[in-house]
């Protein structure tokens, strides 16, 4: 679920519960990580005596303090490292930072209230858990509707859409979808919408989505008399290419969405429009999610594609996410392509919505060739159908453009995700650069032993 990109402040949520520290490259987040500042770093010479005796003198004078102090082996040189938590408030903060670049082999500021901090990298999921963590950091909780919504005045509406923001709300990695009991009203609702689209897909549809549909139908209960179960899509997705769905209890920042894709994770809502007006619907919902993204997630290539555009947000600048968001609105969301010389649509919001899906291919809207440097820079409307839409040529080509996009994103790591652990490995040091290249020439080697045999 992406929308308004000029909505930028996180909502207020409840203060987070500590939790266990689990070792590796899990990053605790603090008690309130808005109000603290986690530091990794590395002493210079970690043979020394008396290191962190050092450096904790470094924040005594400064007079910051530490809510939290551990050591503990590095994954990025011979030795350990420190991580610390410094609390805001007290103390001389940047001082103290200051003093310590000048002790320390290597030093990484996390942090979700970056910006008082220019060279501080903003905080992001390293691990696939971590999703929890930002999952109830939204922009509106999806029970709040505008005045303008066609279900405002619709107390037994609200009533709905507040039990599937609580759903998502309480929503944990690694736990079953929650199954729900669609009612008779919200199954002819979704049934008008699967009806009217499925007319259009044969001709409008790109090949991909067509391919995958008819799966759909087959594995996930998707018909017109049913609205098919998150669950059974997600472990379809799961199977096809390791994307997954979460469901979400409202608008999430985009850094937080986009950070979801670099895991294949895909934030999902469950709810459906008001049956008041079963072809409208002034927000992603369920009919938007499993007819417009859900197929395309089940795309080898298009999978990759989504996911690059998540690992370029990882610990990127402001401006390159909003650049990022606004590529995946004209993709993911709004995206076309050319197939066997015709315009077909790939992105989700015209593959939900059967008035744009008609428009896009008439000569009213303009077309202009995707790329991600122009694209990422286009202005573009919410409430109303695109002005401009970008063609794709394929997936594969969206994606070496976007790869390349992503290598201008002033950022001193690399990011790899690892599918064996489901998480972000940090590439910054020899040491990884070595781990890559060994992983790379036993892929080689596997390529040569099987072109051998063939
Ligand atoms: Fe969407």
């Amino acid at each position: 679920m992406i929308r308004n990109q000029q909505e930028d402040a996180l909502s207020s949520s409840p203060p987070d519960k500590p939790k266990l520290m689990e070792g590796g490259n899990y990053i605790r987040e603090g008690r309130d990580s808005t109000k603290s500042t986690w530091l990794l770093f590395s002493p210079k010479s970690p043979d020394s005596a008396g290191n962190l005796a050092k450096f904790l003198t470094i924040f005594s004078n400064h007079g910051v303090n530490l809510s939290h102090i551990e050591s503990r082996s590095s994954v990025r040189r011979p030795g350990y490292e420190f991580m610390v938590e410094c609390e805001h408030g007290a103390g001389d903060f940047g001082a103290a930072l200051e003093d310590l670049k000048e002790d320390v082999g290597y030093l990484n500021i996390i942090s979700r209230n970056y910006k008082d901090n220019r060279s501080a990298v903003p905080w992001f999921p390293r691990r696939i858990r971590d999703l929890d963590r930002f999952a109830n950091q939204i922009l509106s909780y999806g029970a709040e509707l505008d005045s303008d919504h066609p279900g405002f005045t619709d107390a037994e509406y609200r009533a709905r859409r507040k039990y599937f923001a609580d759903i998502a709300y309480n929503y944990k990695h690694g736990q079953p979808l929650p199954h729900v009991n669609y009612t008779k009203e919200e199954v002819v609702t979704w049934g008008v919408v699967f009806r009217k689209l499925t007319e259009l897909y044969p001709t409008h549809a790109c090949k991909e989505h067509n391919h995958v549909f008819p799966l759909l139908i087959e594995n996930c209960g998707y018909r017109e008399d049913n609205i098919p179960q998150l669950e059974d899509v997600s472990n379809f997705l799961k199977d096809c290419t390791g994307f997954t769905l979460r469901p979400v209890a409202g608008l999430l920042s985009s850094r937080d969405f986009l950070a979801g894709l670099a895991f294949r994770v895909f934030h999902s809502t469950q709810y459906i429009r008001h049956h008041s007006r079963p072809l409208y619907t002034p927000e992603p919902d369920v009919c938007h999610e499993l007819l417009g993204h859900a197929p395309l997630f089940a795309d080898p290539a298009f999978a990759q594609f989504s996911q690059e555009i998540g690992l370029a947000s990882l610990g990127a600048p402001d401006d390159y996410i909003e650049k990022l968001a606004t590529c995946f609105w004209f993709t993911v969301e709004y995206g076309l392509c050319r197939q066997e010389g015709k315009l077909k649509a790939f992105g989700a919001g015209l593959l939900s919505s059967f008035g744009e899906l008609q428009y896009c291919m008439t000569d009213k809207p303009q077309l202009k060739e995707f790329d991600p440097e122009v694209t990422g820079l286009t202005k573009y409307p919410i409430t109303e159908y695109q002005p401009v839409y970008f063609v794709a040529n394929t997936f594969e080509d969206a994606k070496d453009k976007m790869i390349k996009f992503a290598h201008t994103i002033p950022r001193e790591f690399g990011v790899r995700y690892n599918p064996y652990t489901q998480s972000i490995d940090i590439l910054d040091s020899s040491k990884q650069m070595k781990d890559l290249l060994r992983d790379v020439h036993q892929e080689m080697g596997l390529l040569i032993n099987t072109m051998d045999k063939l």
